[in-house]
């Protein structure tokens, strides 16, 4: 999701409102998401490099991501949607932790779309880690190195159980990956549309769709 702060500059505003109007488009394309029967939707929220942004913002942030769980809660447990929320929660405060927690626990029922938040996430980082525990099992004589395979690999990442996404969107015209699922995203068809994600609307959703069926997908194959 990105191009809120040129959305907010653009119109003279401040970034964080361009994060506050990009919630819009977050329940905009949770809907459309729903309705087109996606199984997983998994939005990059929150990146381990965002730490680095002016603290105003980040704080900014820290509040939207708060007052998020609260409003929208009983919308998604309606809409039957499971949050689930992956990063590395350490350098949260305990705050923006609680309500994470709460609103994986409160929608833990929903059983219409996965919604995956991901949120103080690295890619790098996570692979990192998954590497660490692995040898951390090889050097105690749990695991014998031969043993390490793609799908244990798998199985040590955050997404462990989330299929490998089907399709990547990222709004506002930036074609790159910006250390999100660079293990996952091995196949992953990409589109890249110039809106900026406040104006990012249903039928610009649906419209990726249709583009991603129409993509012939050949896995190295003929
Ligand atoms: C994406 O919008 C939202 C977050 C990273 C939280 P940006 O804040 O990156 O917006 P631009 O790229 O500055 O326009
Ligand atoms: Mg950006």
């Amino acid at each position: 999701m990105d191009g809120n702060g040129r959305w907010a500059k653009l119109r003279g505003k401040e970034r964080y409102e361009g994060h506050i109007q990009g919630v819009e488009s977050v329940r905009r394309v949770v809907r459309a998401a729903a309705d087109a029967g996606v199984e997983y939707l998994t939005l990059y929220a929150f990146s381990t490099e965002n730490w680095g942004r002016p603290a105003e913002e980040v704080d900014a942030l820290m509040t939207l991501f708060c007052s998020c769980v609260i409003n929208e809660t009983p919308e998604l447990i309606e809409q039957g949607v499971k949050v689930s929320v992956i990063g590395s929660r350490t350098r949260f405060s305990t705050e923006v932790n609680a309500r994470l927690d709460e609103i994986e626990e409160r929608t833990a029922e929903g059983k219409v779309l996965n919604l995956i938040l991901v949120l103080d996430y690295s890619s790098r980082e996570e692979i990192t880690m998954a590497v660490r525990n692995l040898a951390a099992k090889v050097a105690e004589g749990a695991l014998a190195a031969e043993e390490i395979s793609e799908s244990l690999i798998s199985e040590n990442l955050y997404t462990t159980g989330i299929p490998d996404p089907d399709l990547i969107i990222r709004t506002s015209g930036e074609c790159r990956l910006s250390n999100f699922l660079l293990w996952q995203a091995s196949y992953a068809e990409f589109y890249f549309p110039q809106t900026l994600w406040p104006d990012f609307t249903e039928e610009e959703f649906r419209k990726a769709l249709e583009v991603y069926a129409s993509r012939e997908r050949r896995y190295g194959t003929l």
